[in-house]
């Protein structure tokens, strides 16, 4: 099968955007969800864009990208997904050849995204104080890496996110941006601020609003300016059985708030 598809990964999507991961390779696989089965025999005489029936399952074979990576991947700690880190992406300008800091990376939720639009010249450098989220994470971001057509240079440094200032300078001279997701951000604002390039943006991710106002101080205190302070709302629609669309009847989950600040030159003494 000439499918053109990515480090041998494929994706077999159900219609409701459910998707398996697996590789084109000889031997026996269990997929959760699909069974066991050799998806080489399997796939034998398929092209990408073709139906296959797995079981009772109907599925679309496609190229995989970050969407079928993330419903794909293992979970341990609580996951930043699309809502915020689409928003945290742009409104900090991360991009192509990005350098970024983040953490706790927990089971890379986040970082995938990032690794996503930061193609093969960006850096990305994670930390990560727990040893079992580690593993997680990096092996999401392995698999991940065998997925995209572009992977960053991504660093992995498992320890504690207020003593890495050292360990970052090693691995890149300053930052574009840095994004906190630890239980208590403001804590390591003035170790992180300092790694900054000036224009550099510093974001925190708070679940309550307490941790909000204490990384506000924070971050003006370490001579910040805070752009951007508050909470993106979701709320999906669907088609009614009757016609017509409306706002479905999904809750409207609270994540978290989210704080960008700014890196600026400090004030001449007057
Ligand atoms: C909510 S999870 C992070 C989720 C991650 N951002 C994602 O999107 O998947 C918080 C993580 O921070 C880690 N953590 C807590 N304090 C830390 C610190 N001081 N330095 C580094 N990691 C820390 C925890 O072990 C945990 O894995």
């Amino acid at each position: 099968m000439d499918d053109g598809s990515r480090g041998n990964w494929l994706a077999l999507r159900e219609d409701d955007g459910r998707a398996y991961l697996l590789r084109r390779a000889p031997g026996e696989v269990k997929i959760k969800g699909l069974g066991r089965f050799d998806a080489e025999e399997l796939l034998e005489g398929y092209s990408l864009g073709d139906r296959i029936k797995v079981g009772q399952k109907s599925l679309t074979i496609v190229n995989p990208s970050l969407p079928e990576a993330r419903r794909n991947m293992a979970r341990r700690a609580q996951v930043i997904g699309a809502k915020d880190s689409g928003f945290l992406i742009s409104w900090m300008g991360i991009g192509i050849g990005s350098r970024v800091l983040e953490g706790g990376h927990g089971s890379g939720g986040l970082a995938m995204h990032l690794a996503n639009v930061m193609g093969s010249k960006g850096t990305l450098i994670s930390v990560e104080a727990r040893t079992e989220h580690a593993e997680v994470g990096r092996m999401n971001m392995e698999r991940l890496s065998e997925v995209l057509p572009e992977f960053p240079k991504w660093h992995l440094i498992e320890g504690d996110m207020g003593k890495i200032g050292s360990l970052v300078m090693e691995k890149c001279e300053e930052l574009d941006a840095a994004i906190i997701d630890i239980a208590e951000p403001w804590g390591v604002i003035p170790e992180v601020e300092p790694l900054l390039r000036a224009g550099g943006r510093l974001a925190c991710y708070c679940p309550t609003t307490a941790q909000l106002e204490r990384c506000w101080e924070a971050a003006q205190k370490s001579g910040m300016i805070v752009e951007w302070a508050g909470e993106m709302i979701e709320r999906r629609w669907v088609k009614a059985s009757k016609g017509g669309v409306r706002p479905g009847n999904t809750p409207i989950g609270h994540t978290a708030f989210l704080l960008i600040s700014a890196k600026v030159a400090t004030h001449e003494e007057e």
